[in-house]
C-alpha cells in the first residue's frame, strides 16, 4: 500500500489510543473521535462524542476517511457500522444485529447455544418477579445474576446462595439506571475456574485468532473489590498453550461465528470472548463485539505486523487473502491507573505529571484515556485515566518496566492494582516446576 489511508478511530479510552497509536506506525493518517489529550498527540481530535452517529458519518464523509474503527460498545449496538454502510462508508465492527451478541445476554446465549458452545447453563425471565420465583422454588446453589442488556459491567451479580441471588434479582428489578438495560433478568450457573480473554478478527469466514490474554476486572489486589472496567491485562497468558488456544478456536469461536452466520447476522470484527477455564474445559461467560480495554493495549504493542491491513482486510470481508499476524516474542503487561472513587463517581481535572518520564522508560508506552488538555496541563477526566503498557523478554520483565512507569506518573487520589500479571507469573512458575528437567541435574 502505498497512498497514505485517513482513517476515523471512534472513542476516547486508552484502547482508542493504543489504535491511533498503531495504525499510525501502519502509515495511517488517523482522526478520533472524540479522542482524548494522548490521541491528541499521535492523531487529529475530532470533537464528536461516540454517540452521535449521524455527526459521526459527516465527518467521515467530509474528511474523506478510507475506513472507520468503532471503539466501544455502545454505537455498535446502536448501529454506527449499519450508519456507515448505508452512507456507503467503510467500517470496521459488527453491524448493530450482530453487535447483539454483546448487547444482549440472552441473544448471546441462543446463538451459543445453536452452535453448541459450552457456556453456563441458564434461564431467562422477563421479569424480576419471574426469577424471584424460580430462585425461591430451585435448590440453593451458587448462581450469577445478570440483567439481560447493556450495563457497563454493573449488571452482573457473582452470588454464593439463594439469599444473595434474590437481593441482586431485586437490585436488578430496581435500580431505575438499569431499566434500559434490564429487559429481562438471567440467572445462571456459577462456573469455577481461571478466567482468560481470547480475541479473534473474523470478516464472518475466515477467523485470526489473537494471542490469549488475562484481564484483571476486580478493583483491588487479589481479585478483591467490585468489578471494574478491567485494572490490568498481560499477554500471552500461560494458562493458554497453543493446544489449548486451537481447541477454544475449534470449540468456541469457530460455531459461534457459523453459528451467527446460520442465522443470517454474520459477524465482522472483533469477536472477544471471555472464558472460564473450567474441569470440564473451556466455557463461554460472555462475548464482547470489540477490543476489550485494557486487553486491545496488551495485545497492541506486541503486534508486529499490520493492524490496518487485518482492518481494511475484515471491512472488505478479504481476511482471508492476508497473511497471519506477526507477534513480538516479548511479553506485555498493562497496568491501569485510576482516579480516587473509580468505579463510583471521581472527581476530574486533577493534574497529571510525570506522564513523560514514564514513556522515556524504556519498552513503555502511556496510553491515555480519561485526559483532557487544560492549558498547557493534562488533567484527569473521568475513573479509569491512563493504561500503562511495557514488553519485556519475560512478562516478570515486563511487569517491572510496566510498575517502573507507573511510579513516575501522579496526581491527588491516583491508585492501581500492585498484582497485574502476578497469576500469570505464578502459573509460569507452577509449569517450569512440574516440567522434566533437562539439565541433567
Ligand atoms: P460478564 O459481563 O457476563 O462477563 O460478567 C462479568 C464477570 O462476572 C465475569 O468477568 C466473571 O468474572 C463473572 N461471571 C459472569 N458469569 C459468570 C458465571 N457463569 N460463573 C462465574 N462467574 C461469572
Ligand atoms: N476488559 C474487559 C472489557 O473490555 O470488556
Amino acid at each position: 500500500m502505498t497512498e497514505s489511508r485517513r482513517v476515523l478511530v471512534v472513542g476516547q479510552g486508552a484502547r482508542e489510543h493504543a489504535l491511533a497509536w498503531k495504525l499510525t506506525r501502519d502509515g495511517a493518517e488517523v482522526l478520533v473521535a472524540p479522542g482524548n489529550a494522548g490521541t491528541a498527540a499521535v492523531a487529529e481530535n475530532v470533537p464528536v462524542p461516540p454517540g452521535d452517529i449521524p455527526a459521526l458519518v459527516a465527518v467521515a464523509r467530509d474528511r474523506r476517511v478510507d475506513l472507520a474503527v468503532i471503539g466501544p460498545e455502545a454505537p455498535l449496538v446502536a448501529g454506527v457500522v449499519d450508519a456507515f454502510r448505508a452512507a456507503g462508508l467503510r467500517a470496521f465492527g459488527p453491524t448493530a444485529a450482530a453487535a447483539r451478541l454483546e448487547g444482549s445476554k440472552a441473544f448471546c446465549k441462543q446463538i451459543l447455544h445453536r452452535g453448541d458452545v459450552p457456556t453456563a447453563m441458564y434461564r431467562a425471565f422477563p421479569t424480576a418477579a419471574r426469577a424471584r420465583e424460580y430462585l425461591a422454588a430451585r435448590e440453593d446453589v451458587p448462581v450469577v445474576v445478570k440483567a439481560d442488556g447493556l450495563a457497563a459491567g454493573k449488571g452482573v451479580y457473582v452470588c454464593g446462595d439463594r439469599a444473595e441471588a434474590l437481593a441482586a434479582v431485586d437490585a436488578l428489578g430496581g435500580d431505575p439506571a438499569l431499566t434500559g438495560a434490564a429487559q429481562g433478568i438471567l440467572v445462571e450457573e456459577r462456573l469455577d475456574g481461571v478466567e482468560v480473554s481470547v480475541l479473534a478478527i473474523t470478516d464472518g469466514r475466515t477467523i485470526v485468532t489473537l494471542p490469549p490474554l488475562q484481564d484483571h476486572k476486580a478493583a483491588h489486589d487479589g481479585d478483591a473489590g467490585p468489578n471494574t472496567g478491567g485494572m490490568g491485562a498481560y499477554c500471552p497468558t500461560p494458562f493458554v498453550d497453543d493446544a489449548a488456544l486451537a481447541d477454544i478456536e475449534a470449540r468456541i469461536l469457530v460455531p459461534t461465528v457459523h453459528a451467527l452466520r446460520r442465522a443470517k447476522v454474520p459477524f465482522h470484527g472483533v469477536l472477544y470472548a471471555g472464558l472460564m477455564l473450567t474441569a470440564q474445559g473451556p466455557k463461554v461467560l460472555e462475548f464482547n463485539a470489540r477490543f476489550g480495554d485494557p486487553e486491545c493495549q496488551a495485545l497492541l504493542v506486541r503486534l508486529e505486523s499490520s493492524l490496518l491491513e487485518l482492518l481494511d482486510a475484515t471491512a472488505d470481508r478479504r481476511l482471508e487473502a492476508v497473511a497471519d499476524p506477526v507477534w513480538r516474542d516479548e511479553a506485555s503487561v498493562t497496568v491501569v491507573m485510576a482516579a480516587e472513587g473509580y468505579p463510583g463517581a471521581v472527581e476530574r481535572g486533577r493534574p497529571i505529571t510525570g506522564l513523560d518520564a514514564a514513556a522515556a522508560v524504556p519498552d513503555v508506552q502511556v496510553f491515555q484515556a480519561a485526559t483532557r488538555r487544560a492549558g498547557d496541563r493534562v488533567v484527569t477526566d473521568g475513573g479509569r485515566v491512563v493504561s500503562v503498557t511495557a514488553l519485556g523478554h519475560s512478562l516478570a520483565r515486563a511487569k517491572l518496566q510496566a510498575y517502573t512507569a507507573v511510579r513516575q506518573i501522579r496526581w491527588p487520589g491516583a491508585w492501581c492494582r500492585k498484582d497485574i500479571a502476578d497469576k500469570g507469573l505464578a502459573r509460569s512458575r507452577e509449569l517450569l516446576a512440574a516440567a522434566p528437567g533437562d539439565d541433567g541435574a
